[in-house]
């Protein structure tokens, strides 16, 4: 698959599709597909918005922390992660150890239609919502942009066509990878 035979993480914005297009890769690799927000809800036993309600958001950011750590040892999988995951800088450099991050990326509007569809995300769930995810939104951009390796615009894309697009663009960091040279950024 890719040059590195590194597991492959998907970050990005809530609506970015990063859950549904995990699953379209695992299909098309066979590698195991590790996705942060259900090994919290099994480790809670209970749903994010519980989670968020009884034990508030630190305690599900420490249990994010702690799940994206213990991953650490794994074999090369698919790895999706909570699009929150970013704000803490100790989640970043293992992240960035895990393997090749993709940003799953869309214009506001999309990713705000999206991620609003359904009831499970307890950040949208306020007044004035659409302004709270503008303002998430522009906080994350530059921290997304600062560790992805490969970005993916979603918005006209269906969640088979964005996993054949991160396949393609991993194949062509592979090819294009020298020893120690740093690996350029690919939109
Ligand atoms: C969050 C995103 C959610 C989930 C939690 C917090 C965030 O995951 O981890 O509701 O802070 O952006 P998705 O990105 O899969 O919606």
């Amino acid at each position: 698959m890719n040059g590195a035979g590194k597991s492959i993480v998907l970050i990005g914005m809530m609506g970015a599709g990063k859950s549904s297009v995990g699953r379209c890769l695992q299909g098309r690799t066979r590698l195991t597909l590790f996705d942060i927000d259900d090994i919290v809800i099994s480790r809670f036993g209970t749903s994010i918005p519980e989670i968020f309600a009884k034990h508030g958001e630190d305690e599900f950011r420490e249990v994010e922390a702690e799940v994206l750590r213990e991953l650490r040892g794994s074999k090369q999988a698919i790895i999706v992660t909570g699009g929150g995951i970013v704000l803490r800088g100790e989640n970043v450099a293992f992240l960035k150890r895990l393997g090749v991050v993709v940003w799953l990326d869309a214009n506001a509007g999309i990713l705000f239609e999206r991620a609003s569809r359904t009831k499970t995300r307890p950040l949208l769930q306020g007044q004035n919502s659409k302004e709270a995810f503008a303002r998430m939104l522009q906080a994350r951009l530059p921290l997304y942009a600062r560790i992805a390796q490969i970005r993916v615009d979603t918005s006209a894309l269906t969640d088979e066509e964005v996993a054949v697009a991160i396949l393609s663009k991993l194949r062509k960091l592979g090819r294009n990878q020298r020893p120690g040279s740093p690996i350029p950024a690919t939109t």
